[in-house]
């Protein structure tokens, strides 16, 4: 069938312009002189495209974009606007943008732009986003996403996840995303999931977004399950891997959680945002943050990595150095987000989201283990992120019923001696963690005092039967070494720890020779270059 573009448009000569250009490459033609006929036009013939000059003389075109995109209409609100903005106002654009609009194209109109902007939005739209954009996939809003709700971790109380939300006040605990996993489990299986090809989006109907516009995507996750065959025989393990978050957007597993929790902001309609960051996450924030025309700015202690610093820095993000810990820079940057109007706090945990990305990676474990789960995952824990969404997801794979066995692996958390809360609780049989005073190592993700979700970590290693490790420094940059030497692999300080994690387990017979063993390497030694010893020597 042929595709209808719709012009609204009061500039006589511009219409006659772009109505010559899209007949000459066989669309239909609608045209509207004003706001309100263009609604009219919209909601009656149901166009393929929108073209949308802002300057109207009645309705604007920011307020023509907000209400197609609110309409009860779902083709309305999926349909792609091409805004046309007066060449000097650049702000127009960014305001377009944000209004709704897909893109963007400023006066005076240049024909072969115009053609090559058309085409690539229609077939955005009927690919569901492939050429803009990798992460969206298939299908529209209906059934995108099959999230029903969030949850407080505590109390169970229910919040809903269509509004910006943040913690559980009442008991100062993390939400958490609940998916109609019943519902789902009739409409999808595991294999189709398998033959999509993308990034972490591949996994939408799991994932929080309700609808492909809004997905900010750099073509996160699907990082590769590496076999460890020779350093695994020197050490007497019979399988050992590694899955490597070190070819993640912006060098480490940061991305899968901004990349699901900005998209979720997009959605909700956040404009800025905020984080307080032991540096990776920042990293991450600010490049997600930049994709979706969001600002943002940064707290990080000042003696972060250099590359957290550069990298969030170059996007354009106001990066605040704090005096202290990740701990100090949340304080700041909780008081930014509570005295200044319209930034949103990114916190580990204290938004609902980034946990959402993270899980990810347990998604994409069970594939790469042909969804039999390894007997053992030893994960770098900082704020715990990553692995209590390794668990949740294990945990919706279960109820999908996608998983071949009941067998679950022990989730082991590993932490630099110089900042071990989590082990120290599990030591101590504790529920929650305490403060840990003097926090001191060169991984500085692992650098975190005390999380925000201690109570979920604690309660994901006590489930899964694992346990908490400390290792020093020395090791984790022995292990380091041994990781590149033997195995090519030049792993961030954090990940290097679940080596040192795992000779550790091995020195107390935690952990068996024939027994599936994965470690996570959460980032790139690339991004850490001034803590690395002895190399150049
Ligand atoms: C490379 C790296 N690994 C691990 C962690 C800890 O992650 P999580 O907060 O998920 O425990 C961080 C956090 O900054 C990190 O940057
Ligand atoms: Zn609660």
């Amino acid at each position: 069938m042929r595709q209808t573009v719709l012009y609204i448009e009061d500039n006589f000569d511009n219409m006659v312009l772009v109505r010559r250009a899209i007949e000459a490459i066989g669309y239909g033609w609608l045209g509207a002189a004003n706001g309100l006929e263009g609604l009219r036009i919209a909601h009656e013939l149901k166009p393929d495209l929108i073209l949308l000059d802002i300057n109207l003389p009645d309705v604007d075109g920011y307020e023509i974009a907000r209400r197609l995109r609110k309409s009860e209409e779902p083709h309305l609100r999926r349909v792609p606007i091409l805004a046309i903005t007066a060449n000097v106002l650049r702000g127009d654009a960014q305001k377009a943008l944000q209004a709704g609009c897909d893109a963007y194209l400023s006066k005076p109109l240049n024909i072969h732009e115009l053609w090559a902007r058309i085409g690539e939005l229609l077939a955005r739209d009927r690919w569901g986003g492939k050429l803009q954009n990798p992460a969206a996939v298939d299908g529209g809003d209906d059934g995108y996403s099959y999230l029903a709700g969030l949850q407080c971790s505590r109390c169970g109380d229910a919040y809903s996840p269509d509004e910006v939300q943040t913690y559980c006040a009442r008991c100062n605990a993390p939400l958490v995303a609940a998916y109609s996993l019943n519902e789902l489990q009739h409409k999808l299986d595991r294999d189709t999931i398998s033959r999509r090809r993308g990034s972490m989006w591949r996994w939408h109907e799991l994932l929080p977004v309700r609808s492909p516009r809004h997905v900010v995507s750099l073509g996160e996750g699907d990082t590769p399950t590496l076999p460890l065959a020779r350093l695994g025989s020197a050490l007497g393990f019979d399988r050992l891997y590694l899955k490597d978050e070190s070819l993640s957007p912006t060098g480490s597993f940061k991305a899968r959680g901004l990349s699901a929790a900005v998209s979720k902001a997009k959605e909700l309609g956040v404009h800025k945002a905020i984080i307080p960051t032991a540096g990776n996450a920042g990293g991450a924030l600010a490049a997600y943050a930049s994709r979706a025309g969001m600002q943002a700015c940064i707290f990080m202690p000042q003696d972060t990595p250099a590359a957290n610093l550069i990298e969030s820095r170059i996007t354009g993000a106001q990066v605040v150095l704090v005096e202290g810990l990740i701990s100090d820079a949340a304080k700041q940057a909780g008081e930014k987000s509570r005295s200044e109007t319209g930034w949103f706090d990114f916190s580990t945990f204290k938004e609902p989201y980034r946990l959402e990305g993270k899980k990810v990676m347990g998604y994409e474990i069970a594939e790469a283990f042909d969804w039999q789960l390894p007997d053992v995952i030893l994960y770098p824990t900082g704020g715990g992120t990553g692995l209590v969404g390794i668990w949740k997801a294990i945990e919706e794979l279960a109820a999908l019923d996608w998983l071949e066995t009941s067998a679950r692996p022990r989730m082991i958390a590993v932490q630099a001696a110089g900042c071990a809360p989590v082990v120290q609780a599990v030591e101590n049989g504790e529920p929650f963690c305490e403060f840990w005073e003097g926090a001191k190592t060169e991984a500085s993700g692992l650098r975190v005092p005390k999380s925000f979700a201690d109570r979920l970590i604690l309660d994901t290693i006590a489930q899964s039967g694992g346990t908490a490790v400390a290792v020093s420094d020395e090791a984790i940059f022995q292990a380091q070494n041994r990781l590149a030497k033997e195995e090519g692999v030049f792993a961030a300080p954090e990940g290097a720890a679940t080596l040192a994690g795992l000779l550790e387990l091995q020195k107390r017979s935690l952990v068996q020779k024939d027994e599936r063993i994965l470690l996570l390497n959460t980032g790139s030694g690339l991004k850490y270059i001034e803590t690395i010893r002895d190399a150049l020597a």
